[in-house]
């Protein structure tokens, strides 16, 4: 039986868009069950719709700072639509530690930073003014502090002297598209273990390439290849 996921977003759903394009497969162990945004301008609803997935806003500045009746709106839908997991997606508000320990391994969320570097908001123009010469994006389980959890999944990617914030997000947000319906997947389908607060996943296939560097040094004549 495939997994009933909602699908939480605040803006584009990009990462949504990503999701509903996997759960297109029946052979997906995830179906969308639900996009649920806390703003109801999310140009991601717009989206979910056309795709025929169920809709729901629950508007988070209505509940005037009342963080729990937000959340217990919200856990409504989700019990409304039979909801098993939840994945955020852009999500831009911070959940109680209730809410967290309620849904406890069946949340999870994409940051665009291989975390703990980077958590909050910003990631890419801090992640330049740090001069970092690798960034990327974690897939994780939600836990109590913010974007923090059990990592399931990172994608690395080279900064360039380039770039701008801007060219950083969408080398990353291509990153994003691609490892968060297969983390999703490995935790529906069961092959996330926890062990001592880390997360392992089982048959999740070895990385492609062995190592990124960036620079990258050119090859010393001790090192090059026989011809
Ligand atoms: C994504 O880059 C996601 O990683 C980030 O917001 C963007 C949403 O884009 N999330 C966070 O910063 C959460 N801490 P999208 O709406 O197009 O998926």
């Amino acid at each position: 039986m495939r997994k009933r996921a909602a699908v939480l977003i605040s803006g584009r759903g990009s990462n949504m868009a990503a999701l509903l394009a996997a759960a297109a497969d029946p052979a997906y162990p995830v179906s969308v069950a639900l996009v649920l945004s806390n703003r109801a301008d999310a140009a991601g609803l717009a989206r979910a719709a056309a795709a025929g997935v169920p809709t729901a806003v629950v508007e988070s500045r209505a509940f005037r700072g009342d963080r729990e009746a937000f959340e217990r709106a919200v856990e409504a839908e989700l019990a409304r639509r039979g909801v098993e997991l939840v994945a955020l997606a852009g999500f831009m508000r911070v959940l109680t530690p209730g809410f967290v320990s309620r849904w406890e391994g069946r949340l999870v969320n994409v940051h665009p930073s291989l975390l703990p570097a980077f958590p909050g908001l910003d990631t890419h123009a801090r992640a330049l003014a740090a001069g970092v010469r690798l960034h990327g994006c974690t897939v994780h389980l939600v836990s109590a502090g913010v974007d923090e959890g059990p990592i399931l999944a990172q994608a690395a990617v080279p900064v360039l002297d380039t770039d701008t914030a801007d060219t950083l997000a969408a080398r990353v947000l291509e990153q994003e598209h691609a490892l968060y319906p297969a983390a999703l997947a490995w935790l529906a389908s069961g092959k996330v273990r926890l062990e001592n607060g880390r997360a392992r996943v089982e048959d999740a296939g070895a990385p492609r390439g062995a190592a990124l560097l960036n620079p990258l040094p050119p090859l010393l004549p001790v090192n090059k290849p026989p011809a």
